[in-house]
């Protein structure tokens, strides 16, 4: 098959956060893309679940020109965080977030409905005829000089690369591994033995009396923990994150039932989560009484994420506890700095086209630049949660007894380790804005002295 004239064009798998985050970059620095999104509806909160943005993320937001419509619709940013003990009581108490995290970043932390993020980069893309719905990506087939995808519905596109960012079951990924195995690089691509840990179960409710507005509490407890945010419009996000005995592997991660998430309900009904707040009452306020959602939290960094055109980005190719709200701002900055790495390789080329070569140097540099950060993050989000479901007596004894007493310390300095090496868009200018905090990608020029 002879290639067309046609400029350098990325198909990407998936209009989650990942992917919308990537089509309205590659808008931004004018490459040529269509988004294939499997449902009809991807800005609808599918899972619905609530997302905290953190500073990383809303850096490249900022970029994009998203983030101070995504502030305006979270109402407020997190303003206080806290631990609370088993019984819901508070070990520590801190507020000031919203001053002291602009001051420190640039930016804050806040919470929306991941329905909400994707809404608001949807609605900055201009070009709205190049992201399709109902095209769920089937085959996936590599010519010399192209990749040629069908979708569910028959219909056929063509670029120079795919890129899947269509999450955990990724098709991209799935086809990368089945080629790499005809290969006989089974070894190095294919793995079966992912392991999961937890579980999560999580829902949106209304307002609860005893939970602040703009909050992100943590409460510990054995074997298990939850997150509960307070967010825009009453909105009261939480999750149960669950030690499930043993780390399963692979295809041996248990799926969930209905009557299994009925029965973890039950089981944790009367936990509170705040004085006076039961999961009881948490479960009787949800927003939407359909189904439960629960899932097992897989951990992993996929050793290789590309293959001649292919390549995954987002929780297709790494996946987290969901603990320190790393996912999506991850998946956002994979988004960054694939595009940071085609531009450049098409400026270098000094051609509208790359070589197939020029491919694989790109796909090589995009890994490279995110390979030991998003490990790192897989890393602290694994022991943060450790920590959080007071795994040992020793994390008892720290989570319970000392660990409060250094905040809000300690958890600057953890954000800080997780925001350092943090990945921006090379291309689009940075927004100006006054911050103590210096970026590991940024001169010392700033105000650190
Ligand atoms: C309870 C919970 C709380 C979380 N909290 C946070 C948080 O506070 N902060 C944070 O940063 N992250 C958080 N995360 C993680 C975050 O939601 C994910 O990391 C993020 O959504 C990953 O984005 P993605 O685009 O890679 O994948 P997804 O968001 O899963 O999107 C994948 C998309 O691909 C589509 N798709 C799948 N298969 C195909 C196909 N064959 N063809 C076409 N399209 C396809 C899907 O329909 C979907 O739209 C949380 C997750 C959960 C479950
Ligand atoms: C939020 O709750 C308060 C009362 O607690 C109420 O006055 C207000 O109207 C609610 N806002 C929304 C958007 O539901």
């Amino acid at each position: 098959m002879t290639r067309t004239t046609r400029p350098f064009k990325v198909i990407i798998s998936g209009g989650g956060v990942a992917g919308l985050s990537l089509a309205l970059m590659l808008e931004k620095v004018g490459l040529d893309y269509v988004l294939l999104e499997a449902y009809s509806e991807f800005v609808s909160n599918k899972s619905g679940t609530g997302i905290a943005m953190l500073p990383n993320g809303n850096r490249i937001l900022d970029q994009l020109g998203c983030y101070e419509s995504l502030l305006q619709l979270a109402g407020q940013a997190i303003e206080s965080i806290s631990f609370k003990d088993p019984s819901g009581e508070p070990l520590a108490y801190t507020e000031g977030w919203q001053k002291r995290a602009s001051e420190r970043y640039g930016y804050m932390g806040l919470w929306c409905d991941r329905g909400t993020l994707l809404q608001v980069m949807y609605g900055q893309i201009e070009d709205k005829s190049r992201i399709l719905t109902d095209k769920k990506v089937d085959i996936i087939q590599q010519t010399d000089n192209e990749v040629e995808v069908t979708t569910a519905d028959g219909s056929v596109y063509r670029g120079d690369i795919i890129v899947g960012a269509d999450g955990v079951h990724s098709r991209v990924r799935q086809e990368i591994a089945h080629q790499a195995s005809k290969m006989g690089l089974g070894e190095e691509y294919a793995r079966e033995d992912v392991p999961s840990t937890y579980s999560c179960l999580f829902g949106i409710s209304g307002k609860m009396e005893g939970l602040p507005d703009a909050t992100l509490d943590y409460v510990l407890n054995k074997k298990f923990s939850y997150i509960i945010g307070t967010g825009p419009e009453n909105r009261t996000y939480w999750s149960l994150m669950k030690n499930l005995d043993r780390t399963f592997h692979g295809s041996e991660i248990p799926r969930f039932s209905e009557k299994d998430k009925e029965e973890m309900i039950k089981e944790h009904w009367n936990d509170k989560v705040a004085p006076g707040v039961a999961v009881s009452d948490l479960y009787n306020n949800r927003l939407r009484h359909g189904p439960l959602f629960m899932a097992p939290m897989r951990e992993y960094v996929h050793k290789r994420w590309h293959l001649g055109r292919m390549m995954i980005i987002g929780d297709a190719a790494h996946h987290m506890t969901v603990i320190i709200g790393q996912g999506g701002n991850q998946a956002i900055e994979s988004a960054a700095a694939l595009t940071n790495h085609l531009v450049s390789a098409l400026s270098n080329s000094g051609k509208e086209i790359l070589s197939y070569e020029e491919v694989q140097g790109v796909f090589e540099g995009f890994q490279q630049t995110r390979f030991d950060r998003v490990t790192s993050m897989v890393e602290l989000s694994h022991q943060r949660q450790l920590m959080d479901s007071l795994d040992t007596p020793e994390l008892e004894e720290i989570m319970l007894h000392k660990f409060p007493a250094t905040l809000p310390g300690s958890l600057l300095q953890r954000w800080d380790q997780t925001f350092e090496a943090a990945v921006c868009l090379h291309d689009l200018p940075l927004p100006t804005r006054d911050k103590t905090f210096r970026w590991a990608d940024e001169p010392k020029v700033s105000k650190d002295s």
